[in-house]
């Protein structure tokens, strides 16, 4: 019997865990003078338009905050050179290190852009 419920407190923590995280920065700073403000690679407003669009069309593979999963897709902290991000994602990338290639992922060049700021702040 405590086995059980030992098992109940788990999956409720744990399901807890998954539910807590993702979302907590969207509504942030998606108010603010956007109509006005000059966009520089800085900007944080234009990084939280990155994270949405890195959450639709890359996290999927390249997982949260570009934390990478081993063997399959490499992680996106520390990039160097943002036009790599940019070929990449325009012309998807093949190379020995990975057992499939990133195909190109279709999106507006002002996606891209906002998207290409964000992976390199991340860290
Ligand atoms: C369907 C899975 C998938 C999606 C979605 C995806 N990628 Fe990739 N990505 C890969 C794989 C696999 C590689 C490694 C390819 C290789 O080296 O053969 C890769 C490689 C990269 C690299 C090169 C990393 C390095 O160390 O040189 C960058 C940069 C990158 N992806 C950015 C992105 C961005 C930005 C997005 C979203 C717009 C994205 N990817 C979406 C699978 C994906």
């Amino acid at each position: 019997m405590k086995k059980v419920v030992f098992l109940v407190a788990m999956l409720f923590a744990f399901s807890f865990t998954f539910v807590s995280c993702g979302g907590e920065q969207a509504n942030e700073q998606a108010t603010g003078d956007s109509l006005t403000q000059e966009v520089t690679e800085t900007d944080e407003a234009d990084f939280s338009k990155g994270i949405e669009v890195y959450k639709v069309k890359c996290q999927v593979c390249h997982q949260a905050e570009g934390v990478g999963l081993a063997g399959a897709f490499p992680p996106l902290k520390n990039m160097k050179d943002r036009q790599v991000i940019l070929d990449n994602i325009k012309n998807g990338k093949k190379s020995a290190n990975y057992p499939a290639p990133m195909v190109p992922v279709p999106m507006s060049d002002e996606e891209a852009n906002t998207v290409a700021d964000y992976v390199m702040s991340l860290k």
